[in-house]
């Protein structure tokens, strides 16, 4: 069954009515969330967008709605006529639950079957079934705030960069390789056959030609696409917040875009940002706290320890030494009592996912210590120790001896793991971080040379300009990223702008003049031409979402995601092509070997 509207309008959400609208006519649309039929009284849940709304079905009122109403299922769609009425039994526990709709006539728009899962925000359907079901999962009432949050938050990112000049531009989905670090998604071109566009990993190149031809201020709310190894904060398509400016240095930027953030922050979630934001540099966050996304709503931050052992008998540690390794650890006080033996074991366990060895422990207890290498420490080794960590009695001390990049990896997940463990993880305490001071350049062991950390454009301090060809290791880039609670919420730069200093950066990267005209030709030459000085950054949307709506996952926040191995599991995209299409664009599959490494 499926009646027609035959001109039936709705005249409010059931969700927005309240004690005032008692006495009034109204016509509510929307799926029965629940039926209960108590004889002379059936009772349905309408749910909408807006919430939950009770109706009664009453003989003495309808005997034709009421027999209706006695075939409703879950999630039939239905549309009710009738008077607001004051409820008997009050239900505090919901924002309508003053009132109840009493039905003059009741519409069944359409019926339903058994949905597969669960529409309540307690559903504990695995999240497979979940995706498959994306468009029923989505009408959970949990589902529906964040995407509600999210076009609010987009909305007042419109809000204010319109408000602050900036003008929106859309940018090519199908272009060349835009080099953000990631693979790129590849469509091949039916009319230049043999030849391929790539999807944009960031608008990078355009936002800057853009800022060439003089439009001084751009933003986009925009698709990015990059074919990386998926995490929980990572999907292959993602949105980008996008912003360009011309003739500003690092703190214009900053500048507005703390204001952007304290505007956003208050306007969607109430939630108060005190400026200036806190800011350390690259060299700092490393060495506080061995990130450079740090969450810094707790402490526990790293102690240097090395010159404490140069005379150690332990031999891992001497030879991390003599290897010119680190030796760090974090003194995470008062919480000696809370880890056991078999505790620091599984800490050490989690350690060794990010390359470290082994976890040394030393626990301050009474005036004495426990630890895993007693053996080898001195009563003025154990002092010093003391001293330098602050040591007091309930303290445990961690300690990771290794190549610094391990050290620092693993201590700065310890410190986040530990935090969770010990529930001091307020997830509406949001403390936002500049994170400046990038070194220009990261070593790729694999491929022997330096990459750029943030991407080729990206401009060398000033007084670092010549460390491009002396030193590029510590070479420091005009390049920020904003951090929120640990996770990396936006990042940009200032870019080059002098062709000559392009040039420079694009030989430390070990580019020949050939590669570099035909990768990035078109944009070199612009630079000619006359280029501002600009700068920009670009925020991740779905993050910022997932951190203003304390989801710790990316897909709750994104309509229709991909899983972590990529596939829509809605659509089953990625499918098979049809030969016919394969056979215009000359494209020939290879078979597929067994353990092809791509698939296993
Ligand atoms: P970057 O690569 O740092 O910079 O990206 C900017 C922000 O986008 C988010 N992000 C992602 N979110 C979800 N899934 C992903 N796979 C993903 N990758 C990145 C992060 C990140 O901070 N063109 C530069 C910006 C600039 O220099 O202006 C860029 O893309 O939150
Ligand atoms: P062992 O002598 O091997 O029993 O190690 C003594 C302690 O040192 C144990 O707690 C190990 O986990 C720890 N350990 C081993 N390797 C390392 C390392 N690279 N860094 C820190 N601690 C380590």
């Amino acid at each position: 069954m499926g009646e027609a509207l035959n001109g039936l309008k709705r005249s409010h959400y059931g969700g927005d009515l309240r004690a005032a609208h008692i006495g009034e006519q109204v016509t509510v649309m929307g799926w029965v969330q629940k039926r209960r039929n108590l004889g002379g009284l059936i009772f349905v849940d309408l749910r909408d967008r807006s919430g939950i709304c009770q109706i009664v079905f009453d003989t003495a009122v309808s005997d034709a709605a009421f027999e209706k109403a006695n075939d409703l299922r879950g999630e039939y769609v239905i549309a009710v006529t009738g008077k607001v009425m004051q409820r008997e039994s009050v239900n505090a526990n919901i924002p309508t639950g003053q009132i109840e709709i009493f039905a003059e006539d009741l519409k069944i728009l359409c019926e339903a079957d058994v949905p597969p899962i669960h529409i309540d925000d307690n559903d504990e359907a695995n999240e497979r079934l979940r995706l498959k079901y994306r468009y029923l999962d989505l009408r959970k009432p949990k589902m529906q705030n964040y995407l509600l949050t999210r076009h609010k938050i987009a909305s007042s990112a419109r809000r204010f960069f319109d408000s602050h000049g900036f003008v929106d531009i859309e940018t090519p989905m199908l272009t060349k390789p835009t080099p953000e670090g990631a693979r790129d998604y590849l469509v091949p071109s039916r009319v230049n056959l043999n030849k391929f566009y790539a999807l944009p990993q960031s608008p990078q190149l355009f936002k800057q030609l853009l800022m060439v031809s003089g439009f001084d201020r751009y933003y986009q709310i925009t698709k990015c696409f990059r074919d990386e190894d998926l995490r929980a904060d990572r999907q292959p398509e993602f949105t980008q917040i996008d912003v360009e400016m011309s003739f500003v240095d690092e703190e214009d930027v900053r500048s507005i875009n703390e204001q952007f953030l304290q505007k956003v922050f208050k306007e969607v979630g109430n939630i108060d940002v005190t400026l200036p934001l806190p800011r350390l540099t690259y060299q700092e966050a490393m060495t506080r706290y061995g990130s450079d996304k740090p969450d810094i709503r707790f402490g526990f931050e790293l102690n240097h320890l090395n010159d404490l052992f140069v005379n150690t008998e332990f031999k891992v540690f001497k030879d991390t030494l003599d290897g010119n390794g680190d030796i760090r650890g974090i003194n995470f006080n008062g919480v000696a009592d809370r880890f056991s033996r078999k505790d620091i074991s599984k800490l050490e366990d989690f350690t060794k996912n990010y390359g470290a060895k082994g976890l040394a422990w030393i626990k301050f207890v009474e005036g004495e210590i426990q630890s895993s290498i007693t053996k080898f420490l001195s009563a003025q080794d154990i002092e010093a120790i003391k001293n330098r960590v602050d040591a007091k009695d309930g303290d445990m001390l961690l300690i990771v001896a290794d190549k610094p990049s391990v050290v620092f990896d693993a201590l700065g997940a310890l410190r986040c793991e530990v935090a969770k463990q010990l529930g001091i993880l307020d997830p509406k305490d949001y403390k936002f971080l500049w994170v400046t001071d990038f070194p220009l350049f990261e070593f790729d062991e694999e491929e022997n040379r330096y990459m750029a950390k943030h991407h080729p454009f990206t401009s060398p301090k000033d007084e670092d300009v010549d460390l491009l060809e002396t030193d590029p290791g510590n070479c420091r880039a005009k390049a920020y990223d904003i951090v929120l609670n640990g996770y990396e919420i936006g990042g940009g730069s200032i870019r080059i702008h002098n062709s000559k200093v392009q040039e420079r950066m694009f030989k430390a990267l070990g580019f020949s003049e050939a590669e570099a005209t035909e990768k990035f030709g078109f944009f070199i030459d612009a630079f000619k031409y006359g280029a501002p000085p600009h700068g920009g950054i670009a925020y991740g949307l779905d993050r910022v979402v997932m951190l203003m709506t304390g989801t710790d996952n990316i897909r709750d926040v994104i309509a229709f995601p991909k899983t972590q191995d990529a596939k829509c599991l809605m659509t089953n995209a990625p499918s098979v092509a049809e030969q016919k299409q394969l056979d215009e664009l000359y494209i020939n599959l290879k078979p597929i070997e067994k353990n092809t490494p791509e698939t296993v």
